[in-house]
């Protein structure tokens, strides 16, 4: 079986400390982190997971917002784990962040009511997201939900251009529609 590659934020981990800035300001973070808070309607007491949960944005939105149901976050990247343990002990929110890769999660079976995952799925090799499913299968307890927030199809040329800038950073492969 081919070995799981990981990409790390920015693919270089010198651009790491520039995650947050980065992606303030080349998406609408607020936006759609909300829509997607929104979207998985969490309730009181649930086991959430934030899948490739970078500098923990989403995470620490969602405690803060449902400070009762049990969220934690996982990444590949100690580094950027390290940033996100920072900001939760700078707001006062209590998320514990795990060290793990997605085609591996060290989790028992059935343990998750929630995954939530945002900006993550394109980091992933067509092996690595059919790895990544079946964790998630594996994880989530049955009527438990995933779900998600990535780049779509690029339409237009200023999307186009942009979306570029990404399949730069995260590999042609696995950005691109077609199995890879
Ligand atoms: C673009 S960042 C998005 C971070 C965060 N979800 C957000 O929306 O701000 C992608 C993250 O995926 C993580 N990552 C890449 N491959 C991974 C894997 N196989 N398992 C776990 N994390 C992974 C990277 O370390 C990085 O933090």
């Amino acid at each position: 079986m081919a070995e799981s590659r990981y990409v790390p934020a920015l693919r270089f981990h010198w651009l790491t400390p520039a995650c947050d800035a980065v992606i303030r300001s080349t998406t609408r973070e607020r936006r759609f982190k909300s829509a997607l808070i929104e979207q998985a309607r969490f309730a009181p007491g649930q086991e959430v997971l934030d899948l490739a949960c970078g500098t923990g944005t989403l995470a620490l939105w969602i405690k803060q917002r449902h400070p009762s149901a049990n969220v934690r976050g996982l990444d590949g990247d100690s580094n950027i784990l390290g940033i996100a343990q920072r900001k939760a002990r700078a707001a006062r929110v209590d998320v514990p962040f795990d060290h793990g890769l997605s085609t591996c999660l060290p989790y028992p079976d059935a343990n998750f009511d929630r995954v939530v995952s945002s900006l993550f799925l394109h980091h992933l090799s067509w092996a690595d997201k059919q790895r990544t499913a079946a964790e998630l299968l594996r994880v989530l307890r049955p009527g438990g939900e995933l779900h998600v927030a990535d780049w779509g199809r690029a339409t237009g040329t200023v999307m186009r251009t942009a979306f570029f800038a990404v399949q730069l950073l995260d590999g042609f492969a696995n950005t691109g529609q077609r199995r890879g």
